[in-house]
């Protein structure tokens, strides 16, 4: 089971920071994207987001101004599910909620070729729970990117009880021929990455509730002294506290309330506040132009 032909288009589902970011990298390697989100007008900033950031690659010497400009025209908005049917491959990258997702791969399903694959960036929830229902849950699959999905090189490839090995595969080659690093799992909640990362995210919020340090110091302690690129606030500040308190809520719920998942008081603040992090200009930092200190 080879890569997808670069004459295959991909679709991608979720005009956000995941979508724009997936679609950034099929379309740098030769596919023609579909972008579809379900806000008005998103799937067309996504375009440019990527566009721009394409041509800022180009301005700093790590890709031609020929193959930027080349990706750039491959990146198609489209209004509707329906518009993905030409797609041989889905990637799908809306909100962390099954019973959404469960709903989108449902309107896929009516849409796309009987061979094309469904995929789904999830970071946490059940590939088997995605599929139950389907008409053909051996075509749909994980396959989750990390952020910023042009620069991380991990892509987790997830069968769920259902998924065809030949799928999964497929994914593994395609990932391969993409750049990435792919690495394959079975579907258990937070698969790889999101479940080893809990601890990382969960001991943080509880040492802040608890009053031992602030969030720049231990941000600080992590990367200085422990040696990780980002520390854990600054990192859910950029994943954004509804994607990473979803995911927390997911594994918490998975696995039938197990304490060591326990969601945040603090992080619950956060996304009631609408202060999702990077995204919104506020998080655990304030991000908004001027600003200096620390937001909470
Ligand atoms: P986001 O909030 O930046 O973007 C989600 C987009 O999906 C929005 O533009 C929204 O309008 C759109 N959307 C929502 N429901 C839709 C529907 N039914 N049909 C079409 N579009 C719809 O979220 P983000 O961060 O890009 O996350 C997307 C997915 O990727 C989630 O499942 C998340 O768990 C996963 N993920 C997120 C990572 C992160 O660091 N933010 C990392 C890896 C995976």
């Amino acid at each position: 089971m080879s890569a997808l032909d670069p004459s295959v288009i991909v679709g991608v589902v979720g005009a956000g920071a995941m979508g724009a970011g997936i679609a950034q990298v099929a379309a740098r390697a030769g596919h023609r994207v579909l972008i579809q989100d379900a806000r008005a007008g998103a799937a067309d900033a996504a375009c440019g987001r990527i566009r721009a950031d394409l041509d800022k690659l180009a301005a700093k010497g790590r890709l031609s101004p020929e193959d930027a400009a080349a990706a750039g025209g491959r990146l198609v908005p489209v209004e509707a599910t329906a518009d993905l049917a030409p797609a041989g491959l889905v990637i799908e990258a809306i909100v962390e909620d099954l019973d959404v997702k469960r709903a989108l791969f449902g309107a896929l399903e009516a849409v796309v070729a009987p061979d094309a694959i469904l995929a789904t960036n999830t970071s946490s929830l059940s590939i088997t729970a995605i599929a139950a229902g389907a008409a053909r849950p051996e075509r749909i699959a994980g396959l989750h990117f990390f952020n910023p999905a042009p620069i991380m090189a991990l892509v987790e490839v997830i069968s769920g009880l259902a998924t065809a090995p030949e799928v999964a595969t497929r994914l593994v080659e395609t990932a391969n021929a993409w750049g990435k690093a792919p690495v394959r799992a079975r579907s258990t909640p937070g698969f790889i990455v999101n479940r080893v990362a809990r601890p990382f995210y969960a001991e943080g919020l509880r040492l802040c509730e608890e009053g031992a340090a602030d969030p720049a110091t231990l941000d600080a302690v992590m990367r200085e002294a422990g040696g990780f690129r980002m520390g854990p606030f600054e990192l859910m500040d950029l994943i954004g506290h509804d994607v990473n308190a979803a995911v927390t809520r997911s594994v918490f719920d998975a696995y039938f309330g197990d304490p060591r998942f326990r969601p945040s008081l603090v992080q619950q603040e956060l996304v009631a506040a609408g202060w999702l992090g990077r995204k919104t200009q506020r998080g655990f930092y304030d991000y908004r132009p001027g600003a200096a200190a620390p937001a909470a």
